[in-house]
């Protein structure tokens, strides 16, 4: 795999071309700056925070004081856990699956480069919905893969273009990576742009990665799987987390769906990468599968009457923000104000003293305009809001 990646890559010093070849964004120096300066409100995080629902947190310190969490578990999950994941993909996602379909991982992130590993080849290409989660390129090109990037437009709700995407698929395309609902946009794709896809994978031969990991993080309606979709078991890689939904981004838990000779295949990666989740996240994941899901409705109570107040403002001081449907972000159009959003970020931070993500992180459609993430206390994002103001006007 090294020759072809030197033959493309120049590469300098001890550091690998890979590596010096990647996207290093802003986003590190910008959440760093609003760490270290105690005076900046930082509406960055892609993280709850809330901590870990007691309860789990109180199974964990059980499993921890018994002793029987120290040992690896099996490559693609203990067996407890896949049972519990498959009775929730049931009742939660219309998806029938069995042991041999599921991969358990350490985060969600994980579960999407298993995939790739398993499914791409290096000088393939996957379609990339532009805005999308920032660490979807980087996966792809760490495995010598190239990113299509296709436009999602505000005045289109955000929507995938089906057109567009078909038109982008070449003889090298595997697949296409999508979160629902999305990361930035907050937008839950609707089911029959999903079914129009669904005829562009059987017609292409293309892998679906559907990212799920806010699936539980929604307000006024739940997503479509598209795992669950007439047809699309041998199609789609479903990748969910419980990061969000149990707010255990710190547990790193995760796992893939996806038909059983590409779960093999992953599980046989997974020996060579990790070996297994953690253990002791495993069992605390099982067990919030079986516990009841009030603290999730909690946590999405609170976000979603930080939703309405954020959106609210930020439409009210001329920047336009399509309400969110899930995920905890607001995506603002700031493209009247400037064409450099990398740039607008940082006086921010310098002069208004509050963080926010620049939408050119999202990817080169994502330019003009900021993700504001309201994972954060109501009265400081109000703060925020004032600060803004004053910044735009
Ligand atoms: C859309 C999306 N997918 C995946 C992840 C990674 O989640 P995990 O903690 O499960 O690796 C994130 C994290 O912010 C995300 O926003």
């Amino acid at each position: 795999m090294s020759a072809p990646i030197c033959r493309d890559l120049k590469c300098f010093g001890d550091i690998s071309a890979r590596e010096q070849h990647m996207k290093h964004g802003v986003i590190g120096k910008l959440l760093g700056v609003a760490v270290e300066d105690k005076s900046v409100i930082s509406l960055g995080p892609g993280e709850p925070d809330f901590s870990t629902p007691q309860p789990i947190l109180n199974y964990g310190a059980r499993l921890l004081a018994s002793g029987r969490s120290t040992h690896y578990s099996p490559p693609s999950g203990r067996k407890e856990l896949k049972e519990a994941i498959i009775q929730k993909l049931r009742r939660d996602n219309k998806i029938r699956a069995r042991p041999e379909n599921i991969i358990v991982t350490s985060g969600s992130q994980e579960a999407l480069m298993m995939s790739l590993i398993t499914t791409m080849d290096p000088h393939e290409n996957i379609i990339l919905p532009s805005p999308s989660y920032m660490g979807y390129e980087p996966a792809v090109e760490f495995l010598s893969g190239r990113v299509r990037q296709i436009p999602l437009r505000q005045e289109n709700n955000f929507d995938l273009d089906v057109d567009l995407i078909k038109r982008a698929v070449n003889s090298k395309t595997r697949g296409i990576i999508f979160c629902n609902p999305s990361n930035p946009t907050g937008m839950i794709y609707p089911k029959k742009t999903l079914e129009r896809l669904a005829d562009v994978a059987v017609d292409k031969g293309l892998f679906i990665y559907s990212d799920e990991a806010y699936e539980k993080i929604v307000y006024d309606k739940k997503p479509c799987s598209f795992g669950s979709l007439n047809g699309m078991k041998d199609y789609s890689i479903t990748l969910q987390s419980f990061s969000k939904s149990y707010a255990m981004c710190g547990f790193r838990l995760g796992y893939a769906v996806a038909p059983k000779r590409i779960a093999e295949a992953m599980s046989h990666v997974h020996v060579n990468t990790t070996i297994s989740a953690p253990t002791i996240s495993q069992m605390m994941g099982t067990y919030a599968l079986k516990t009841s899901e009030s603290h999730t409705f909690r946590m999405v109570r609170e976000y979603d009457r930080r939703r309405r107040m954020i959106v609210k403002r930020l439409n009210g001081m001329g920047l336009k923000t399509l309400m969110p449907q899930g995920a905890f972000y607001a995506f603002s159009n700031i493209s009247h104000l400037t064409k450099d959003s990398n740039k607008f970020a940082e006086q921010l931070l310098k002069k208004a003293k509050v963080a926010v993500i620049p939408g050119a992180e999202f990817g080169k459609y994502g330019e003009g305009f900021l993700r504001l993430s309201y994972a954060t206390d109501y009265r400081k994002i109000e703060t925020a809001m004032n600060k803004i103001e004053r910044f735009v006007k």
